[in-house]
């Protein structure tokens, strides 16, 4: 069995091209009976900014938490629990102004943890989390893939692999304002490369 964990990020909701990218793979693993599904919208989910009260509550052992602290460490202690109970993490991402949107990185607040899911060494950062590898499903108005100005890329390669998810694969739905002609096409291409992805899982 096959657990994958699908994240999605935008701020349209269905409505999202990015959210179409994810239903399309959702549709598609649905057909396999060895492959188990979960969703989880970081829209929704709508966490706050990751602050210093939440970040000391890491600090602070399990059993030594206040009451206030035990509430908010179980935001990240929740969310790398359910990541860890995955084998592939689905992350449908739309580009805005530039990057990730905001939800998506406090998401990634919680999930990247020194000495939950990587140490540091002498030798620099190591990741915790084992064999597990993600995709990432782009929507974006421009295009960048491949271009020095696609620095959200390497943006979630780095903190993927932080945390030791160094396999990474991109399906890109790129220049979806440059008219619609454009748009259909770029929609086409990338369902048809999720079916490709889907059939290597
Ligand atoms: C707030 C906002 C910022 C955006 N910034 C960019 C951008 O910097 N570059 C770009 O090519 N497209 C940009 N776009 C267009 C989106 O990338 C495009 O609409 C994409 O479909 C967004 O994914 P979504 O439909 O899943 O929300 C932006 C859209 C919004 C709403």
């Amino acid at each position: 069995m096959t657990r994958v964990l699908l994240v999605t990020s935008s701020i349209l909701a269905d409505q999202g091209q990015s959210t179409q990218l994810a239903r399309h793979f959702e549709r598609l693993a649905r057909q396999r009976d060895d492959i188990e599904i979960t969703h989880r919208d970081v829209v929704a989910d709508d966490l706050p900014h990751l602050g210093l009260d939440e970040l000391s509550s890491w600090q602070v052992a399990d059993a030594e938490r206040s009451e206030a602290q035990r509430e908010l460490a179980t935001r990240s202690d929740e969310r790398l629990a359910e990541l860890e109970a995955h084998d592939v993490l689905v992350l449908a991402v739309p580009l805005y102004n530039l990057g990730i949107p905001s939800q998506l990185k406090a998401w990634f607040d919680r999930i990247l943890r020194a000495g939950k899911s990587f140490r540091y060494t002498e030798n620099g950062p190591v990741g915790l989390l084992e064999g597990k590898r993600a995709i990432v499903l782009g929507a974006r108005g421009g295009q960048y893939a491949g271009s020095a100005l696609d620095t959200q890329t390497p943006h979630l390669r780095h903190m993927l692999g932080l945390i030791g998810i160094n396999e990474v694969e991109t399906v890109f739905a790129e220049g979806l304002s440059m008219g619609d002609e454009h748009k259909e096409a770029a929609l086409t291409t990338a369902h048809a490369e999720i079916e490709a992805l889907i059939a290597r899982l």
